[in-house]
């Protein structure tokens, strides 16, 4: 196909394909109904999208071959797009250090990033069985055409370390928007590590709970004021009697996007005390769920220790986030 063939292929494409979606509110349909239409006008082997679930690419509507269904946060070229935020252009597969081969009759591909809100919440992969076949053209409209996807209403995920865990779960798990909570230990250094072993303080795991939520309900940085209320950000790796590095605050963001809004709330938070915060702020590098006696320990054991005052479960229970 010439530049010229292709560039008028694409603009009756983008044409056809805002014309089906408009008034579409259903992200999966439109991701079915996007992937059929590109699929069939332009004849490729493979294309389809993959969701942004937690720390992993979830297969989702797509047209062509059976294809791998997890794929890990920077693994492939689809990760990678994930990972650097941007369209991926390969011309051999072969030559891309880690490509994913789901079908061994693929031969180059592109990889568009759905970034919505400000986060990345799909790609849209494309595979060809001819070298060669994506260029500046394929990647300038087909990220023009993922903009006309509705909202994903994917739902995201914080790693927040706040001493105890217990009390700490339960607390967070109040606030509205928060649809799961999980307690484990993040950014440590051994391998699959107990209770037991992370109480010996020589592992470098933080106490932390997982969270998830609906950004549509709560935003990121409601959380982390909340967040804010239940701990001493001036405390070194002790709170309330709670002593040891795994004790230690700290905030673990799994998208590199909420750094900018961690590194704004922990700043505002800064100028509160006039200290400096003791508040690690990393990526989250690891994450092992605690076991399961620990998980809603509060809830199955409502007398037990709690660093947490009880008003502030009152307060979560109230709070909302009125932006
Ligand atoms: N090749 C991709 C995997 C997905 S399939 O192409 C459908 C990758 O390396 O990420």
């Amino acid at each position: 196909m010439t530049s010229e063939n292709k560039k008028e292929s694409y603009s009756l494409l983008y044409k056809q394909v805002t014309s089906l979606l408009t008034d579409e509110s259903d992200a999966v349909a439109a991701m079915a109904n996007m992937s059929a239409m590109i699929h069939n006008t332009m004849g490729f082997w493979w294309t389809g999208f993959y969701r942004v679930s937690a720390r992993e690419l979830l297969l989702g509507p797509f047209q062509g071959p059976v294809a791998c269904m997890h794929i890990g946060y920077g693994k492939g070229v689809c990760g990678t797009a994930w990972k650097e935020r941007r369209t991926v252009v390969v011309p051999d597969v072969e030559q891309f250090p880690g490509h994913i081969a789901c079908s061994s009759e693929s031969r180059s591909e592109i990889v568009v990033p759905v970034i919505q809100h400000g986060a990345v919440v799909a790609v849209l992969d494309i595979d060809s069985r001819e070298l060669g076949t994506f260029d500046d053209i394929d990647a300038e409209w087909l990220e023009k055409m993922v903009l006309l996807l509705p909202t994903l209403g994917v739902e995201r995920d914080i790693y927040l370390a706040a001493g105890c865990f217990w009390g700490a779960e339960k607390y967070l798990k109040l606030i509205e928007g928060v649809t799961f909570t999980e307690v484990g230990f993040a950014n440590g250094n051994t391998d699959n590590p107990t209770y037991k072993e992370v109480y010996t303080d020589q592992t470098g795991y933080a106490e932390t709970v997982h969270l998830r939520y609906n950004p549509d309900v709560v935003s990121l940085r409601f959380l982390l004021e909340m967040y804010f209320k239940a701990i001493d950000p001036t405390s070194l790796n002790k709170q309330g009697e709670d002593e040891g590095t795994r004790y230690r605050t700290g905030i673990y963001y799994c998208d590199l996007v909420d750094r900018v809004v961690v590194d704004e709330v922990v700043a505002e938070e800064a100028k509160k005390y006039g200290l400096p915060l003791q508040v690690e702020v990393e990526p989250l590098r690891n994450f092992h769920r605690a076991e399961e006696y620990h998980q809603d320990y509060l809830d199955k054991n409502p007398s037990g220790y709690c660093h947490l005052p009880v008003a502030l479960f009152e307060l979560a229970k109230k709070a909302k986030d009125m932006e």
